[in-house]
């Protein structure tokens, strides 16, 4: 299998409140499938994505990846998961106005994983 998720579970704290974006969201993908996850406007699509592609982690459950359990990452871990295994195409830019694109993506800030986060010269946003 490619990506698996036991009872995955996010809860989000904010001050006295609790969201609960997903609660025990167990599934299975397997290699060379396309997969469309469709659901209302909060009903935890990003949640899913972040947690599957080590943006974020889960309050309770596991995410395996090929084998790899990503939920028992930490954040070097993660950032090297994002770096070598994983593509992410975001919904907004993700841009740090003052950087240059490629600083951005080099950003020590954005992948910790970065020997040294050099810039490039010569591309402008
Ligand atoms: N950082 C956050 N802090 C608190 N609540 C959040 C946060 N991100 C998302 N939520 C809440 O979690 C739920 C799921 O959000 P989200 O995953 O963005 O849904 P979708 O992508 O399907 O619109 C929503 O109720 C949303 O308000
Ligand atoms: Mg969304």
């Amino acid at each position: 299998m490619l990506i698996k998720t036991q009872r995955l579970t996010r809860i989000y704290f904010s001050g006295k409140i609790q969201v609960t974006a997903l609660k025990d969201v167990s599934l299975e993908l397997g290699e060379g499938v396309f997969v469309a996850v469709c659901g209302v406007s909060g009903s935890g699509k990003s949640t899913l994505l972040n947690l599957l592609g080590g943006l974020d982690t889960p309050t309770s459950g596991t995410i395996e990846v090929e084998g790899c359990k990503i939920s028992d990452l930490d954040r070097r871990g993660l950032a090297l998961y994002r770096r070598f295994s994983v593509g992410i195409i975001f919904q907004s830019f993700n841009l740090i106005p003052s950087f240059r694109p490629l600083r951005t993506s080099n950003s020590r800030s954005c992948s910790p994983a970065c020997p040294d986060g050099k810039d490039e010269e010569g591309l402008r946003t």
